[in-house]
């Protein structure tokens, strides 16, 4: 093959992978000054972020309380940015539609959070609005769990921490979680997003990228730094 075509297709296989390996960053506006919230989600965008971490506490399913309905609604006026919410709340079911109404582009629910049959039609409640569904699971739950909703799920959300409060410390045994949780993606539902939620930085980004995942939540690391810019580049590479 003479030279240039060789070159040639080296770069096209390089473009494949890095566009294999696109990486979603994902800071959680729990971490943002909420004076600021309209300035702090546009600091998102203008230092490469590609979506809204949106947490939903409600003080029952996680021992603390944060932001709901009329907080996303301000914020789905203010950024076209994709808002992903993160609901840790009970009974997801009851409250799901009113999160897609009011501007989320993906609802997460908790598989802990009801049972598996109010759970299933909660994502197709998330479907029916024309909204992606996500399905998250705390630290204590087997990645094998979630056999029971790949089908459904366009997201997997694996918690690197309990779920509950930003700034906790990375639980370095949920890596073989993601591992396993990637192969049955790549085996079952191929395509599904596989997120991984508290403690990320710039040293554990590179352990959950190697184990698989590839949207990645911050909260602490993006809002404290003092460069965003160059946070979501390291988290990136
Ligand atoms: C924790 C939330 C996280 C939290 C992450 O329950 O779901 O999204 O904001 O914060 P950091 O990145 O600081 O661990
Ligand atoms: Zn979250």
């Amino acid at each position: 093959m003479p030279l240039h075509c060789k070159a040639l297709s080296f770069i096209i296989k390089y473009l494949f992978l890095e566009i294999l390996n696109m990486i979603r960053i994902a800071p959680s506006i729990l971490s943002a000054d909420f004076l600021r919230l309209g300035a702090e989600v546009e600091s998102i965008s203008s230092s490469g972020g590609d979506w809204v971490h949106f947490d939903v506490m409600d003080g029952v399913f996680v021992p603390n309380i944060s932001v709901g309905i009329p907080v996303l609604r301000s914020l789905r006026k203010g950024t076209d940015l994709f808002i992903d919410a993160h609901l840790m709340i009970v009974h997801p079911r009851f409250m799901a539609e009113a999160f897609c109404d009011a501007g989320a582009d993906l609802v997460t629910i908790h598989l802990e959070a009801d049972e598996l049959p109010e759970i299933r039609r909660a994502m197709d409640a998330i479907h029916e609005k024309g909204k992606l569904a996500g399905i998250s699971v705390k630290p204590a739950t087997p990645a094998k769990a979630l056999l029971d909703v790949v089908d459904q799920a366009d997201l997997i959300l694996v918690m690197t921490v309990e779920p509950g409060f930003g700034g906790q410390h990375f639980m370095n045994e949920m890596l073989p979680k993601i591992r396993e949780v990637r192969r049955f993606i790549d085996e079952k539902h191929p395509g599904t997003f596989l997120e991984v939620d508290g403690g990320i930085n710039a040293e554990t980004a590179v352990l959950v990228r190697v184990a698989g995942a590839d949207t990645l939540v911050a909260g602490s690391y993006f809002f404290q730094a003092q460069d965003r810019i160059s946070a979501v580049h390291a988290l990136r590479s």
